[in-house]
């Protein structure tokens, strides 16, 4: 009796004590969902004050990619390639992005899944890993690939770059287990999912398009001081430590190893390497839109978020800036170290998100934003990819085809695009909707 009766009570107890931690779990789920919604964005970050008020952004004036510095104008597409373009790139890599080296003379690909059905017989998969080097122990990554297993020909396909390893990228067990970089910088092996969702292998599929993915902390780590684990450890000459103030950080690099992904897949039978696409969120919406700039051989290229750095205009005072970005405690390792110097004088740097925008032309580019992202500046990105529309129709395009900013819900898919979703930072399932029309008009059906 005694013993039912306590038994009994630390039954009441146990469901009182579950009770709590249910209902203190799911407040925190609503208080945070409201916070992701609601919650004023911080108005100082590393210390310096942030600006969200579109009636303060200042005055600027952008760096025009049609002109050249002596004033004369940019006439021709033969100009543009052979003259403008090599110019505007090279500032990129002297003040922001830095100079990497070029495809290692001594780099292995090795393919270690031929060819597995995979998705339940839609997909067939491989996965290679490359080797940057001789060295096998040295920095390799792995590249994911799914094609549609009825293809008859070649597929288009979408590479992207991502946050957690292929592994926790897709619902597929047979994906050889990746490791990670944890909080702490140490490699563990990968959760079983990716925190911000997988991505939608058979959706991409079904819709001719092929896709491979690539685990960015294989690459080089996203820490600061990251470097002697990473490719850029590689490449550093004896005695330095870092690389010189024009020379590549982690963005360059990530983008290099895009490059090195495109290598293999030029290889691959199954992929038609004129048609691979790009997509990066954030940091990595960055990352794409300079690798694509850099390396013509992307043919189409969506940006979520880039934000500061990446296509949103740095001359205007608006959520982050360069300052803000180059912060010591925050991510100047993403960038060369003669970035700074523009941190609070950026009326000096010589390119803006026009520009990098303008890298790309006429291949197609998405920018995707959010009306929340005020952090990212969307409105910022939108001018850009304004401005940019005049290189697009120096090479026969049409460009963004529009300067009125559009509202949140409403997609402009001209050969720029941009959509800006109703929501925060990054992208949510509904964006894969315009993704991929995006893509069905510019990379398969071309
Ligand atoms: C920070 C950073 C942004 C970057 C973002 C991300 O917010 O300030 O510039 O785009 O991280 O990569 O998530």
């Amino acid at each position: 009796m005694l013993k039912s009766s306590s038994l009994h009570s630390s039954c009441n107890l146990f469901r009182c004590y579950c009770t709590i931690v249910l209902w203190t779990i799911l407040s925190l789920i609503v208080v945070s969902g409201l916070y992701g919604q609601n919650h004023p964005p911080p108005d100082t970050v590393a210390g310096i004050p942030v600006n969200y008020d579109q009636a303060k952004v200042g005055s600027y004036t952008l760096p025009n990619p049609l002109q050249f510095v002596n004033g004369k104008q940019v006439t021709s597409p033969k100009q543009w390639f052979q003259i403008r373009r090599p110019q505007i790139q090279e500032w990129y890599k002297e003040d922001q992005f830095g100079h990497a080296p070029g495809r290692p003379s001594d780099m292995a690909f090795d393919v270690f899944d031929e060819g597995t059905p995979a998705f339940g017989g839609k997909a067939i998969r491989r996965q290679v890993t490359v080797y940057f080097s001789k060295d096998k122990s040295g920095p390799k990554m792995d590249l994911l690939i799914y094609t549609p297993a009825n293809a008859q020909k070649p597929v288009p396909l979408l590479l992207t770059p991502d946050f957690y390893p292929n592994s926790s990228m897709v619902d597929d067990p047979g994906v050889k287990r990746g490791k990670m970089w944890n909080r702490e910088h140490k490699r563990v092996p990968a959760p079983k999912s990716a925190k911000f969702g997988k991505i939608n292998v058979p959706m991409l599929l079904s819709h001719g398009i092929g896709v491979a993915l690539v685990y960015y902390g294989d690459i080089e780590p996203d820490f600061s001081g990251g470097i002697k684990y990473g490719i850029e450890g590689l490449y550093l000459e004896k005695g330095q430590t870092k690389p010189g103030s024009d020379q590549w950080g982690a963005i360059a690099a990530w983008a290099w190893g895009l490059s090195r992904a495109m290598d293999y897949l030029e290889t691959d039978n199954m992929v038609d390497s004129k048609h691979v696409a790009l997509m990066g969120i954030s940091r990595l919406g960055k990352t794409v839109l300079w690798a694509a700039a850099r390396d013509q051989r992307f043919a189409l290229v969506i940006a979520s978020c880039s934000g500061e750095g990446g296509a949103a205009l740095s001359r205007r005072n608006f959520g982050e800036t360069i300052a803000h970005l180059t912060a010591p405690s925050r991510f100047p390792y993403q960038f060369c170290a003669n970035y700074q110097k523009f941190a609070h004088h950026v009326d000096r740097l010589p390119v803006d998100g026009n520009m990098l925008l303008s890298l790309i032309a006429p291949r197609p580019v998405l920018l995707q934003t959010g009306n929340k992202d005020l952090w990212s500046d969307p409105k910022g990105e939108f001018l850009a990819a304004v401005d940019a529309g005049k290189v697009y129709r120096l090479l026969g395009k049409q460009g963004l085809g529009t300067d009125q900013w559009p509202p949140a819900g409403k997609p402009i898919l001209h050969t720029i695009g941009y959509y800006m979703h109703n929501g925060g930072h990054g992208t949510v399932p509904s964006d894969w909707n315009i993704f991929i029309k995006f893509m069905q008009r510019y990379l398969v059906k071309n």
